[in-house]
């Protein structure tokens, strides 16, 4: 079985969306296993939840233009 390349993908003015499921591991080395089929990662820095979106991105105006990064197999 190949590996399927990760697409980062970059909402205009929102979160980082990554196809799940992720393990998200802290500086720490704790890890926490997400499960959903969608992730969104925060990039305005302003969640209450980081490293997810909670949608305060609206709230406090974030803009950042749209875009998405393409990882290599097994990145
Ligand atoms: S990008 Fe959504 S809360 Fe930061």
């Amino acid at each position: 079985m190949t590996a399927r390349p990760k697409v980062i993908v970059a909402l205009e003015n929102g979160p980082l969306l990554v196809d799940g499921p992720v393990v998200w591991r802290d500086a720490a080395g704790h890890e926490r296993r997400v499960s959903g089929k969608r992730v969104a990662l925060c990039r305005c820095g302003a969640s209450s939840n980081k490293p997810f979106c909670d949608g305060t991105h609206k709230q406090i105006g974030f803009q950042a233009p749209a875009g998405q990064v393409l990882l290599p197999d097994g990145a």
